[in-house]
Formats: C-alpha cells, structure tokens, sequence
C-alpha cells in the first residue's frame, strides 16, 4: 500500500479492496485471504501517527469478529491464497498492538504478524510454524497428561481392552513427525496409532502379533477419512522377527522417523494364548528380554536423531510394586539413545474400578500401598 504526498501532508490511499475472505469453522480457526490480510497490516504499518494505526487494526478487528458479507470466504477460493490461523491468537495480537504505548512497539508487533503471515520457520522433526508458535495451544510442553475424556471421534471406538486414548499418538505425531513422515507401531492393537496417523497425513505401519486383532483394525483404519493420502497398513506378526522391514521395504522406505511403542503391561492383561506375546512371558525378566528385542529391530528402522516412544504402566505383584516403567526405560538406555522425557499421564477410570473404587480404598489403606492412577510416556531420541 503506498502512501501519497498531498498538499505537504501524508495522505494514505484507502484500504485494498480485495476482500478479506472470511470463514468461521471448527476448532477456533479461520480462513483469510493472506494476500487482504496483508495488505490490511501494510496499511497500518503506513501510518505516520498512533491514532491511524489504532483506527486500521480496529477495522481489521471488526472485519475479524462481525464479518461483512462481502468479507465471507468463497468456497472455491484456492486454498494457498488462504491462511488458516487460531481466531483468539490473531485477536489477541491485534490487541496488543493496539494497546502498545509507542508507536514504534505497535509497528514492531505488526512487522512480527507480518512475518507469521508471509513466511514459515519449521524445526527438522515437526511442522510446527515457529513464527507463529502461539497458534498450537492444543500441544503439550508439561509432563504431566491429563485428558478428562478420550477422543470418540471417527473410526476411534475403543472396542478393544487395553488400547490407548487417541490422544497420546496426536501428540506425540504432532510433535515428533512431519506431514508424510513414516511412523512405526510394533504393538499396534486395534489401530489407534494408525487412525491418528491417517488423520494427520503421516504414513503409518503397525505390526500385531493377533490376526484377528490385525482384521478388524484394518477394516476400521480403513473407514477413517483418508484427506492426506497417507500409506497406512497393518500387518500380522511378530515385532521381534523383521516384518516391519519387510512391509517397509515394499514401499520403498528404509527408515521411519517416529516409533510409537504401547506394550503389554506383562501380564496385566493376556492379549492371547500365543508364546509371542509379550503378556505371556512368564516372569518380568522374560518380558524385559522380549521388549529388549523388540525396540532392537524398531531400532534399526529408526532414522538417526528421531524419537521413540513408549508407553507403559507399573504393576503389582505379591504385595510389591513391580516398576515395569523403569525397567523398560533401562532397557532403551542400553540401545543407543538419549532420554528426553519422562511423562505421566492419568489412568481414566473404568466403570469397573469405578464400582470397586471403595474397596481398593480399603486394601490400599491395609495394604500401605498406593493405587494406580497413572501410566508413563517415555520419549528417547535415537543417537
Ligand atoms: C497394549 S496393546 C496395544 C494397544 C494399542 N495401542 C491400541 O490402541 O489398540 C499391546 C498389543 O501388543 C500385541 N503383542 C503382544 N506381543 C506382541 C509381539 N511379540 N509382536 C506384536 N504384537 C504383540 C498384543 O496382541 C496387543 O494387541
């Protein structure tokens, strides 16, 4: 936008006239023309006065907030001339320039919108816009999970015994892989991982060692929206042995750059009859030993510098707590990576400890010991 000189004054010319295409939809975020926006901010950022520059950003605010129709966003608008941003952010960020005291901070913050607007900046592990860091509320930085409800959204059904809620693969896909990156899932149950996995554009393959487990996952994975065109595929078989590789090699990929790992407790729950499962091992030594060989070949598909998780919980037996979570991050340590975190997550509450829940109070207080209310996410970083 140029500024015109008239009769010794600064006159700006008025506002571009391209629309600032607008669509409220899910989740707090909103599709503008980049291009409007960023004529709207270099408008702003023209004035010679605090007064014009407050006046602009709070059109551009009521453009935001009570969108004409002329503002509202043509479906068929091509999506890279949009910008998707989180609307609270963008207004709080108007906010503060119109609260800034100089005019030099106002500017300073509307060159720093500018530069979210025009330009991005990604780590090598995630796709998330530093520029505009502010905008991923949704992802965890603490080390301490707590998610009131599971996601029970799309092919998320939570129809078998001892799945995870979606929500630790969403995070830990978010955070540790990019857009068509491949992640590995050697426990991988019903799929949760997968469907995640489908769901966010990263290609995904899982192993189970169950074959009627592997069907039904398969069919529901298959039923999830497929808007990315990611790979996904799950396959019957042991994650000791090298099917992972296999199925890998057939597409071509080498490496994966996220292993999501989620096995058995031990014998909290006996998954089958089978001598390859790892709920079937016997004694916590054995079981240590098959987890053991387990991330030794999720290993050697592991891309130099990428992350490996897993999720487990403790257990008791004879009266003592058995830290299988510790063990288990032992047993990574020696296979060449660097802890990195160490998270606890909730244990919700099923309806059967619910309807127990006063009589373990009981054995607890009899007992001296505590009750399981929690399950850990370990995250490693291959050396
Ligand atoms: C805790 S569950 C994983 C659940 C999964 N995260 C989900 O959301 O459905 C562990 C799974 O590991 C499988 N399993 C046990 N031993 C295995 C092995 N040696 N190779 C592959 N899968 C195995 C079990 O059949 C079980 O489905």
């Amino acid at each position: 936008m140029s500024a015109r000189k008239q009769g010794g004054r600064t006159r700006k010319a008025p506002p571009s006239q391209t629309s600032l295409f607008f669509d409220p939809s899910a989740d707090g975020l909103i599709e503008l023309n980049r291009q409007a926006l960023l004529d709207r901010i270099t408008h702003a950022n023209a004035n010679e006065g605090a007064d014009g520059l407050r006046a602009d950003i709070r059109l551009l605010k009521e453009s935001i907030t009570s969108p004409r129709r002329s503002d509202r966003l043509i479906s068929h608008q091509p999506v890279d001339e949009c910008v998707s941003l989180k609307k609270d952010v963008l207004l709080s960020e108007l906010d503060q320039i119109l609260d800034a005291r100089t005019i030099e901070r106002a500017k300073y913050y509307l060159k720093r919108l500018e530069k979210g607007l025009r330009s991005r900046s990604t780590g090598k592990i995630n796709d998330i816009n530093l520029l505009r860091w502010k905008e991923y509320d949704d992802i965890l930085t603490d080390s301490l999970w707590s998610f009131p409800k599971r996601d029970a959204s799309g092919a998320h059904i939570a129809w078998y015994w001892g799945n995870f809620v979606p929500q630790i693969p969403h995070q830990l896909i978010l955070r540790y892989t990019k857009k068509g990156d491949w992640v590995l899932d050697p426990f991988a149950g019903s799929g949760t991982t997968l469907i995640e996995c489908r769901r966010l554009g990263r290609n995904g393959i899982g192993v189970e060692l169950n074959s009627e487990i592997t069907e039904k996952a398969r069919e529901l994975i298959g039923l999830e929206q497929n808007r990315h065109s990611a790979i996904s595929e799950i396959i019957t078989g042991d994650s000791r042995a090298n099917a992972a590789e296999q199925a890998l090699a057939e597409h071509g990929v080498a490496k994966v750059q996220l292993v999501i790992m989620h096995p058995p407790y031990a014998d909290i729950i006996r998954f089958s009859e089978d001598t390859s499962d790892l709920s079937n091992a016997g004694d916590v030594e054995t079981f240590l030993e098959m987890f053991g060989e387990t991330v030794e070949r999720a290993t050697a598909l592991l891309e130099k510098d990428r992350y490996l998780a897993v999720v487990i919980g403790d257990k008791y037996e004879d009266g003592e707590w058995i830290p299988l979570g510790f063990y288990c991050l032992n047993e990574v340590m020696k296979r060449g990576y660097s802890l990195k975190s160490i998270v606890v997550k909730n244990f919700e509450e099923t309806r059967a400890k619910r309807d127990q829940k006063q009589l373990w109070r009981y054995r607890a207080l009899v007992g001296g010991f505590y009750i399981f209310k929690h399950e850990y996410i370990l995250l490693f970083k291959k050396r």
